[in-house]
């Protein structure tokens, strides 16, 4: 049988990311029932950047489905001493129902997948971050309802991992995406959404308010330039002030309090912050079980 993976959201059709939400939803609500869902299955966490979420709720989801996750930092591997991430992936993959990786470059991901023999799942690359955008999907059902029609807009840095993934899955489950950024840090991937450069004007009647940190992960030496760049595209109350009176205010965090977003935005009524990183668990209990049934 074919290998699955989770590299990019379009590894999955539309129906595998609704049912994906779906049984999401159900294990949120009844997670006894899930305890040996992966019994004495293991995953192997391998991470080149920091990570806070995505270990800990990784790692929580594999104990909870009754299996076991291994963490692995590159800093204390052969990797960090030249052996490929091809060979590394060809011996975790002898040890590993599956691995998840938090990497730099996406051609590495795909190399990994290559050669690994087991399901790979992106914990993040340069590229895209598909499972932050899963659990962010599944928040949006649980505060608005639906997705279809739903005008998403994304302020700040359009090139960003999280902002192409949002890409991703608003062509995909039809929401209305908007991309408010300065044109140098405009998408670089295809997808169905609109550049709106004024942040206010982009905000107007909006359903989703969104944003990520100006200077990601590995992009630390350009960091004065991007926030020189970006500090008019903050989310605020004046660009709160343009949307929907029951809009929803995201970040997929961590948060520079202030910077990107200020801070009683960020703890406001509207944020929906904190139950998105809640939703970073279930979704992947639901993508492990999906990929790692057999
Ligand atoms: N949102 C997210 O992926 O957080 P971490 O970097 O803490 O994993
Ligand atoms: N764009 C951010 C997301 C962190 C979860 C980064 O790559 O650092």
């Amino acid at each position: 049988m074919k290998i699955r993976h989770l590299l990019t959201l379009n590894d999955f059709s539309r129906k595998e990311i609704d049912d994906i939400l779906r049984q999401a939803a159900v294990m949120k609500k009844s997670p006894a029932g899930f305890r040996r869902a992966l019994y004495g299955r293991t995953l192997a966490m391998l991470f080149a950047k920091p990570s806070t979420r995505t270990r800990v709720s990784f790692e929580i989801a594999m104990f909870q489905l009754g299996g076991h996750a291994v963490n692995l930092n590159f800093s204390e591997m052969q990797v960090s001493r030249g052996e490929t991430i091809a060979d590394t992936g060809r011996v975790l993959g002898r040890y590993a129902d599956a691995i998840m990786a938090r990497l730099h470059r996406h051609k590495h991901l795909e190399e990994l997948a290559k050669s690994a023999g087991v399901p790979v799942i992106n914990g993040l690359t340069d590229l895209c971050h598909p499972c932050q955008v899963l659990g962010d999907m599944l928040t949006i059902k649980e505060n608005l309802g639906t997705l279809k029609g739903r005008k998403l807009v994304f302020l700040g840095d359009g090139s960003s991992n999280v902002c192409h993934s949002l890409i991703n899955a608003s062509s995909m489950l039809e929401l209305d995406m908007f991309v408010s950024c300065p044109r140098r840090y405009q998408p670089k991937i295809k997808g169905s959404f609109k550049l709106v450069s004024n942040p206010k004007e982009a905000a107007k009647s909006a359903d989703i308010l969104y944003t990520d940190v100006w200077v990601s992960m590995g992009q630390e030496r350009g960091k004065a330039m991007r926030i020189r760049a970006l500090k008019q595209y903050q989310l605020n109350s004046s660009v709160l002030g343009q949307a929907k009176k029951r809009c929803i205010v995201m970040h997929c965090l961590p948060a520079h309090r202030n910077q990107e977003i200020t801070s009683d935005i960020m703890d406001s009524n509207n944020s929906v912050i904190f139950q998105q990183a809640e939703n970073r668990l279930h979704v992947q209990k639901a993508v492990l079980v999906k990929l790692l049934k057999n």
